[in-house]
């Protein structure tokens, strides 16, 4: 694709602040700076997260983690409730009221994150996920939102994506910016691939990490809450409780597939090659390793 039909690419529900887009309808500039003096108290936590790596899978693995409520069923609030954004007023919350340990969402690069956090105050869950399932994941969740434009074709998504023309900005430096700062935070990096394969033990590293000691019931009643078919039929959980003027449920669901390796199906292989040079270029000096494939985690 040139590079003009790239930058013609306009977007009228998205605004570009210090690099990222995001959604005009829910956030301003002034909303993202005042961030940075956000009060953080020591038992916060953060789950952060690039769009589609498993932001609303991690949002009901923590708050079932951290709320009895939760995990009984006894507070029947829904995930963004719980669990809501930092960067969009969705729900109007009141942050300052909110009952410890409050639990917040965020896309936010590193830099933009509230200043305390880099005194290591609160805790954060960064959840990534191997860029092509992203993409992919992303490529599909556009089609549902109302109000984005869409990209021509799928070819474009795939620069729109590696460009960092889409919500949230670029994946490589998402994740670059986090885990090359990482000693900045008191943060727990987990991947989507892990809490696929062994959710159980996901949920454990989780409860360590957060200081929270659960009995073998409680851990069970997390991860059944919290599978893909469980989410699926679960209103709380499944995002259908969205506005239908944010997303088109005739469209597909937000819970869409849940696996791994499902890029295989859409990217061709030329299409592939070509990621995984800029994957090279890009990433090559971080020494992490990514699971683009089923067969891996086995
Ligand atoms: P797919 O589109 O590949 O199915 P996010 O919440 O960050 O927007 O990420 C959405 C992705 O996480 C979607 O991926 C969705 O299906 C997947 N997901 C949500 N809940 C899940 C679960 N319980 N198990 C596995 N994947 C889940």
């Amino acid at each position: 694709m040139s590079l003009e039909e790239l930058n013609d690419y306009a977007n009228p529900n998205v605004f570009q602040y210090k690099g990222i887009y995001f959604h005009n309808e829910y956030t301003t500039p002034e909303m993202i700076d005042s961030l940075e003096h956000l009060e953080i108290r020591d038992s916060d936590v953060f789950l952060v997260t690039f769009p589609k790596s498993g932001t609303v899978w991690t949002q009901q693995v923590l708050s079932l983690i951290l709320n009895e409520g939760h995990r009984n069923g006894v507070e029947a609030l829904n995930n963004i409730d719980r669990a809501p954004w930092i960067e969009y007023n969705l729900n109007n919350v009141n942050f300052d009221t909110r009952p410890d340990p409050r639990l917040f969402s965020s896309h936010l690069p590193y830099h933009l994150m509230p200043r305390d956090l880099r005194n290591r105050r609160g805790k954060i869950v960064y959840v990534y996920r191997n860029p092509k399932d992203v993409l992919v994941s992303f490529y599909h969740y556009y089609k549902l939102m109302v109000k984005m434009q869409q990209p021509n074709s799928w070819e474009h998504f795939i620069d729109l994506f590696i460009a960092g023309k889409v919500v949230g900005g670029s994946w490589f430096d998402h994740f670059r910016g986090w885990y090359i700062n990482k000693q900045e935070f008191n943060v727990l990096f987990m991947t989507y691939e892990e809490m696929k394969k062994d959710l159980r033990s996901a949920v454990m590293k989780m409860c360590s990490f957060l200081g929270k000691t659960l009995d073998d019931e409680a851990v069970d009643t997390v991860v059944e809450k919290a599978t893909f078919k469980n989410m699926r039929h679960d209103p709380l959980a499944n995002y259908t409780f969205l506005p239908q003027d944010i997303i088109d449920p005739s469209k597909g669901s937000f819970l869409r597939k849940g696996t791994i390796g499902d890029w295989k199906n859409i990217m061709t292989v030329a299409q592939s090659e070509m990621f995984d040079q800029v994957f090279e270029e890009k990433m090559k000096d971080l020494k992490i390793k990514f699971t683009w494939d089923i067969d891996e985690t086995n």
